[in-house]
Parts: C-alpha cells; structure tokens; sequence
C-alpha cells in the first residue's frame, strides 16, 4: 500500500457515451464532487447517440469539468493521490478523451494513473452512498448499452452469469419509444406514460422461460409490440407501454433472484440507467424474501458519472493495482 495514514483522494473521468463527467472521491466513499455534463440535447433529434457528436462534445467539456470537479472540492491539482478514468466498454472516440486526459495529468504530476472497467464501475455506485461493500454480491448491470448479470467476487473479479443475446433492455426502451415517436431517452417517458394506463394487463409473451436459462433477450419482444401496434392501430398507447415495461422487467426481476438463490447470495445489487425505473424498484421489493437485501443507487448515481469510477479506483489503488501509461481503450470487454 502507498499510503494509508492521510485520507486519499483521486480524480476520476468519465467519457464513454454521452455523458462527459469529472469527480472528486475521498477514501472511495465520499463524493466531495461530481460535475456531470448531459449532451442528450445533442443527440435528441437523432433519437441516438452519434459518436463524432459525442467525442467532439467530450473534448470542448472535459477540462472545464475538471476544473470546477477540482473548485467544488475545494482542493488543488496537487492534492490528488490518483486519477482514474473510463477505458472500456464504450465509444473509441468518446473513451480516449477520458483517458488520454487522464493519463496527461497522471505524467504530469506524477500520480498513479487507474484504468476502469465502466461496468464494473456501475456496480460500485451504492457504496459511495453509505453502503458497506462486502463481496460477492449479485450485479444486475442495466443500461442503454449493456444487460448483464454478474457474480463479483472482488475488485477486477467479476464473474458473468447471463447477458443478452441481442438489444439491451434500455435500447428496447428507446427503441419502442421511438417508433411511438414518444421521444429520447425512452425510459423516463415510457416509465411515465405506463403509470398512465387504465387496463393494466400484460399481453405480451412471458420470455425465455426455460429453467437454467440465464440469457436475457429483448429482440423479440420488441417485434412483438411494434406488431401488436401495426395490428391495433387504435390500442391505447398506455396500455402498450404498460405492457411492455412489465415484460421487459419481469425478466430482468426473474433472472436476478433465481441465480441469487441458486449460488446462495443475498446481497443483490441492481445499477445503470434502466436502475432508476420506479416499477423495477417496486417489482424488486414485491419479490425480494426477508434475508435478500436490494441494494440500488439513487438516480442520479444509477446514470454514467465519474464518482463511480473513482470510487471503484480507490479499491484497485488499495490493492496496488495500477495502469501502466500505455493502457489503452476498448468499446468492449471480453465478457
Ligand atoms: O446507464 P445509462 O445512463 O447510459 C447508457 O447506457 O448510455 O442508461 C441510459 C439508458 C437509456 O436506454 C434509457 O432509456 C434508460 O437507461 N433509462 C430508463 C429509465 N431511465 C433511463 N429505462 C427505464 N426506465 C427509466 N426510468
């Protein structure tokens, strides 16, 4: 260990999608700042992001986040014991404004330089809101861009369960939201627009019910509403998104709680955009039994920011685990 008297306190960098973020974290535990710059605005009339849009817009934020990261803090450059920033899964583009900034200010000041794994990372965000971190814990990571199940067993040691076959779970939002022309992030709004629905009645088909079966899929549903929609035109919207969203869970709720209970873990951890879904959180606590314990960031922490990445840095730097200034991005991970 380098150093364990004085507090440490690392600078971490988020830029893998379309959020630009820097962040103060002490101990791996304490936000002293978390600036998050939102470019939805850029990509809303693409109802996507596009990645030239995206690391253009990372380049103009990033130092100025870093800056007003570092006043909010109230601290100085020279008062950093480590920087940290997304290297993968992501955009090439968008995750290289991140990491070569950070590998500049690692040179520069001679501080460690640690290269994070953004799911990991996603999975990390509870325990920067008075958490205890104990390992291993179920990680049910859900996001514009990833459905995955994990077993983590440690920092770096995350062992995979289940993951999709074909679209995320937030990407089948979007998807649906925007062929309802409902508008981008389609989360929120279908969210929203299901607590509408008079009949709440789910008739789309239940999915992948097979026992054992601990994949995620979310192509077929997708056809089946757009098909349904072609088929009814006059179908009540609500409706429709209602159902969606319970099919879409369901299966997210399911296959969480049957590996849980079948390798014997009861901590459950449930993170990324799609975590901030308020039926999830409910479908959750219908399903949880008395020993499991649902353990969700708050909303703001559930969607990409840099706190997360500095606090799971904290972990990797404790265990002197560091990166050399060769590390390079990736847009997937092997997993
Ligand atoms: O983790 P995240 O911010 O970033 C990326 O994956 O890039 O997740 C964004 C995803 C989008 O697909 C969005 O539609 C979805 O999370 N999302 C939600 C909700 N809020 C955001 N999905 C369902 N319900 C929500 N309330």
């Amino acid at each position: 260990m380098i150093k364990n008297a004085e507090p440490l306190i690392g600078l971490g960098l988020e830029s893998s999608c379309d959020e630009t973020s820097a962040s103060i974290v002490k101990n791996g535990s304490i936000i002293l700042s978390n600036r998050i710059f939102s470019q939805i605005e850029l990509h809303r009339e693409f109802s996507g992001v596009v990645p030239e849009i995206a690391s253009r817009s990372h380049l103009e934020t990033i130092n100025t986040l870093i800056d007003s990261a570092l006043e909010e803090a109230g601290i100085e450059f020279s008062n950093l014991d480590y920087v940290a920033a997304t290297n993968r899964p992501g955009l090439i583009g968008s995750l290289m404004i991140g990491l070569q900034s950070a590998k500049t200010i690692s040179f520069t000041l001679g501080i460690p330089l640690i290269a994070v794994n953004h799911l990991e990372a996603h999975l990390y965000a509870p325990f920067l809101e008075g958490e205890n971190l104990q390992y291993p814990f179920m990680g049910l990571l859900i996001s514009g861009g990833n459905t995955a199940l994990y077993r983590v067993n440690g920092p770096g040691e995350m062992e995979l369960i289940g993951k999709t076959a074909d679209d995320a779970v937030g990407e089948a939002f979007d998807k649906i939201s925007k062929y309802l022309g409902l508008g981008y992030p389609g989360g929120p709004v279908i969210e929203e627009l299901a607590r509408k629905a008079v009949e709440k009645k789910n008739f789309f088909p239940r999915l992948m019910t097979d026992p054992g079966d601990n994949r995620f899929s979310y192509s077929g549903l997708k056809t089946a509403v757009i098909n349904h929609i072609k088929n009814n035109p006059e179908a009540d919207t609500a409706e429709i998104v209602y159902s969606f969203q319970e099919s879409a869970l369901e299966l997210l709720v399911r296959r969480l709680f049957s590996s849980a209970r079948e390798l014997g873990i009861k901590r459950l951890v449930v993170a990324g955009g799609v975590a901030a879904n308020g039926r999830l959180r409910e479908l959750l606590n219908e399903n949880r039994r008395g020993d499991e314990k649902i353990i969700i960031p708050s909303p703001l922490l559930c969607t990409d920011n840099a706190a997360m990445i500095c606090g799971i840095a904290y972990q990797y730097y404790i265990n002197n685990k560091f990166s050399p200034l060769n590390s390079d991005v990736h847009s997937r991970i092997k997993n």
